[in-house]
Order: structure tokens, then sequence, then C-alpha cells
């Protein structure tokens, strides 16, 4: 006989059967979309056309921004970037970068792909985001000639403060802003902060073009050095300007992000309320920590993620992912391993990071789907709590 009350890890009842997807894009609907995708395949302008033109302006329009440059993924727009940054460094100016190692592995190979050496930051254990302490540390010892920060599942940084820390260093700030498309700090959308900001496309994101990705900049020169660097270097006259990429965003891509970018502000705030109703239902379950959002400011919640502390649990963040699997629940280690200790990033590990260690070994993202959802999930945790000696010692 199946047990409700126990864990399905100890023979209970899942408490969803079939098993949630660990995310569920909210799309414009096919009806909506099919008349303009019927004219881009029978105008046959397929790429560098109308709804390209369209999606940057109402990017603009929505971030505030002076220009936005539509690009085939948030990787190669933050390439490009860094290859821009490398045209621009100054004499006796070192090819470091300063990044924290908390982050997607993308940020980290797009800036390794331009030739710089990233310099590893610690992660603020709260927030998620780069640790400004240590990022001072970084600049004042190893001269960055620039900073590169992440608004980790979409939590905004403190542009103000960092930008003020690169100006005393003589450091650009850039933003790997992949997550936070919609994202606000202290009430201002954004995008606009820094020399430039890069968001992703992809069906996890809040704007989705299926692939792709957006720079937001308030420097036209750099806009228009962009829009030559996503073009392979040519800027049309066949005499290429330097070596850039095929790093356009099609048109059938620029047409579905339009449709998306319109359900932006409400996709937000769904995701603003059921992250809200998960932490209440989940307050008081010992040995839980939900990411701290930075004060006045608002997150896109790309991720739901908490850090489990195991004394208090009483169970490894790993052994929880198993419990909650068997629940029927996914969950996601991001970002665990952080990146210093990727193979292809060792050799840059040169300072320690033992809070970014920490965070990562106790990372958890769950499913953050909808209200009724949430109570199942904060259900499940409550009754994986219940049960973590049993659990953790593999006895039921
Ligand atoms: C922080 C971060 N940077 C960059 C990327 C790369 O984005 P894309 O897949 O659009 O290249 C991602 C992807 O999820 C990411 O999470």
């Amino acid at each position: 006989m199946l047990d409700v009350v126990k864990p399905a890890l100890l023979g209970g009842q899942p408490v969803f059967e079939p098993s949630l997807p660990m995310a569920r894009p909210q799309l414009p609907s096919a009806d909506a979309l099919l008349p303009d995708f019927r004219r881009i395949l029978e105008s046959g302008q397929l790429t560098k056309g109308e709804h390209l033109a369209g999606f940057e302006s109402e990017s603009e329009a929505y971030l505030g921004v002076n220009s936005c440059v539509g690009v085939s993924s948030c990787t190669s727009g933050l390439m490009l970037c860094l290859q821009a940054l490398k045209r621009r460094l100054k004499s006796g100016q070192e090819p470091k970068v300063a990044v924290p190692s908390f982050t997607f592995l993308a940020s980290i190979t797009a800036l390794v792909w331009a030739g710089f050496t990233p310099v590893f930051v610690e992660a603020d254990p709260a927030t998620m985001n780069i640790d400004l302490e240590d990022l001072e540390q970084v600049l004042k010892t190893e001269a960055p000639c620039a900073v590169l920060a992440v608004h980790c599942f979409g939590n905004p940084v403190p542009t103000d403060t960092l930008q003020s820390l690169c100006d005393r260093f003589d450091a650009r700030l850039m933003i790997d802003a992949a997550h936070g498309f919609g994202s606000l700090y202290q009430g201002e959308k954004v995008g606009k902060a820094g020399w430039c900001q890069v968001f992703s496309l992809t069906p996890t994101k809040m704007v989705v073009a299926g692939e792709g990705g957006i720079i937001a900049t308030q420097d036209y020169e750099l806009a228009e050095e962009l829009r030559i660097a996503r073009e392979y270097g040519n800027d049309g006259s066949y005499d290429t300007q330097f070596s850039g990429l095929n790093a356009r965003l099609s048109e059938l891509h620029s047409c579905l992000a339009r449709g998306s970018l319109k359900m932006l502000e409400s996709v937000v705030a769904h995701r603003n309320q059921v992250a809200e109703d998960s932490r209440r239902l989940m307050e008081g379950i010992p040995g839980l920590r939900f990411q701290s959002i930075t004060p006045q400011s608002r997150t896109t919640y790309k991720d739901l993620t908490l850090v489990v502390e195991q004394e208090q649990f009483g169970l490894t963040r790993d052994r929880l992912a198993e419990a909650l699997q068997a629940e029927g629940i996914p969950s996601r280690k991001y970002f665990s391993p952080p990146c210093h200790r990727h193979r292809a990033f060792k050799e840059f590990a040169s300072r320690e990071l033992p809070q970014t260690e920490k965070l990562a070994d106790g990372c958890l993202s769950i499913p953050l789907l909808d209200t009724p959802t949430a109570q199942g999930i904060a259900q499940a945790f409550r009754k994986i709590r219940q049960f973590s000696k049993q659990i953790q010692a593999g006895t039921s």
C-alpha cells in the first residue's frame, strides 16, 4: 500500500504524477502570430527586415535606452561587446575582466573567446550577485579594464554603486543581463546603466525569440559598431572592418520576440506573484533560505532559487533534489559547479572563493508555475523535511 504522508523516496505517494515541467514558457498564441509568419514567408524577407527593426525600436522604448541591437544569442552579443572592448583597450591596460564565478558558463566563454582573462569575484550569499567588497579588492589589486556583472536570476545588480566603483578604478561596467528583461532597479528598467547590457531571448527567459539576444546601450557609436559586427564585420562596403560574426536575429525570431515583449509586464507580474506565494507557503521550514531581492527593486524570477542549509534541513542539497524528483518535482543546481571549477576555466582560478563554493553547494532552483502548484511543492518540502533523517540515511 502506498503511503500518502511518507515522502515518495521512502515509498509514499508522489505529490505530482506525472512530474512537473521545470518551466512553462508563456508565449503569444499561434493564432496571433500566424498572419505575420505567413507575411514573412510570402515576402521572402527572412532576415534584416521590418520585424528586426520593430523589435529593436520597441525594446528601446520599453527599456528607455538610446539603442538596442538584436543578435542571434546573448552569448554572441556578449562576444561582440567584449570584442569591441578589446578594440578600446588603452595602452598599458591588461585584458582582464572582473566577473562573478557564480554565473552561467556563457559569461565566461564569451570573455575567453574575446581574448580576456576572467578574474573571478565572489558572490554575495544573500543576493547571489557579485560581492561588492570583493570586487573592490579585485579592482585595487588586479586592475581589470572592465567589470562584467550579472543580474543573477533577474535580481538587479546595484548599478549606481557598481558604476561609481568602476569610475574610481577606471574600469568599464558591462552587464550580462541574460535574466533581466523586465527587472527594475530602484523603480527603473534595467538596461540603461553601464556601457552595455545584453539580454537573452531563449525559451526560459522573459522575452522569448526561441533563440536570440538583444544588446542595450546608450552609446550610439558602440551600437553602430555592433551592427557591423553582427554582419561578419562588413559595413556594406565588402571591405571587412574587423572579424565579426554572423550574429543576426532572423525575421521569424524577431516577430516572435515582438509578440513576447507585449506580454512581458504580465509575465513578470505573474512570476512575482507566484514567487511571493511560494515564499510565504514555505516560510518557517528550517534550513531553507530564498535569494534576497535587491531592495526597492523587481526581479524577473527567471528562476526561483533557494539555498539548502544542510545542518538545519537535515539533507544535503543533492539528496533533497533526489527526494523532490521522486515527488515529481524537477530542480536545477544553478550554478554548480561554479565557473572557476570548470575544466576550461580552471587555469583562471587564481583566487580563493569560499562564499561562492558554499553558495554553489547549497543552491537549488525549483519550478515556478502557478500558485496551486506552489502549494503542492511546499507540501512536498515539508514532508521531506519531516523525514529528512530517514532519507539521508537511505532507510524507510
Ligand atoms: C547568465 C547568462 N549569461 C548568458 C547566457 C547565454 O544566453 P544565450 O543562450 O542566449 O546565449 C545565459 C543563458 O541562459 C545565462 O544564464
